[in-house]
């Protein structure tokens, strides 16, 4: 089951994020950061997130827990290449044992819906190039627009951005 997500569910998105983060990025990022990683600082930041409007997010339950969410809402990026895009989707995190079942594509397309009623019309999403999920993207149409160098807990890594031009053309 899809909804949308409300202030009570953040422990339970932080959870998720936190959990999800240590099982995608180990290998990728230094583990001296993911050890880091604390669910009260996640819980507090999806508190804030969840108390402003401006955000989309959702959430997946099985069994009625929380295994997965997406967010998104108007493009951060307001110069560069990738700014035409008047979209941009945050985050999306699944717990391991809730990937490759078809419910992140679900939870993008909820996304997409819900951005489109909000006049939304294109969309980009940044993922770390050594981060196998950029192929979910590539599956779902995303176009290699744009790349930048990051730092995470000290080492340099490259983020690609992925675009959609047209969301009503998202491949289903
Ligand atoms: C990325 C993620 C949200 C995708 O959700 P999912 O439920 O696992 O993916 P789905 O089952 O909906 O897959 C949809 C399609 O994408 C493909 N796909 C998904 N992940 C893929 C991958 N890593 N490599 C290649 N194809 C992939 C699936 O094969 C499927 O294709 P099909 O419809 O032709 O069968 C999920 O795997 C996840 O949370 N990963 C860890 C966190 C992460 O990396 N988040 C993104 C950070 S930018």
């Amino acid at each position: 089951m899809i909804r949308k997500a409300t202030l009570a569910d953040a422990a339970a998105i932080a959870s998720v994020h936190v959990e999800s983060w240590k099982t995608t990025y180990g290998g990728i990022v230094p583990a001296t950061y993911l050890e880091t990683l604390s669910l009260e600082e996640k819980q507090a930041l999806w508190e804030k997130v969840l108390s402003q409007s401006d955000h989309s997010v959702f959430v997946v339950q099985e069994n009625e827990r929380v295994v997965g969410f997406v967010s998104g809402g108007s493009n951060r990026m307001t110069d560069g290449p990738t700014a035409k895009y008047d979209g941009e989707l945050y985050a999306i995190y699944l717990l391991k044992e809730a990937q490759g079942k078809g419910l992140g594509h679900q939870l993008v397309q909820t996304l997409v819906s819900d951005l489109k009623q909000k006049g939304i019309h294109s969309m980009v999403v940044w993922v770390l190039a050594d981060n196998p999920s950029r192929h979910f993207y590539e599956r779902l149409g995303g176009e290699k627009i744009a790349e930048e160098e990051v730092e995470i807990g000290g080492k340099a890594l490259w983020e690609w951005c992925y675009g959609w031009q047209d969301i009503k053309t998202m491949k289903s």
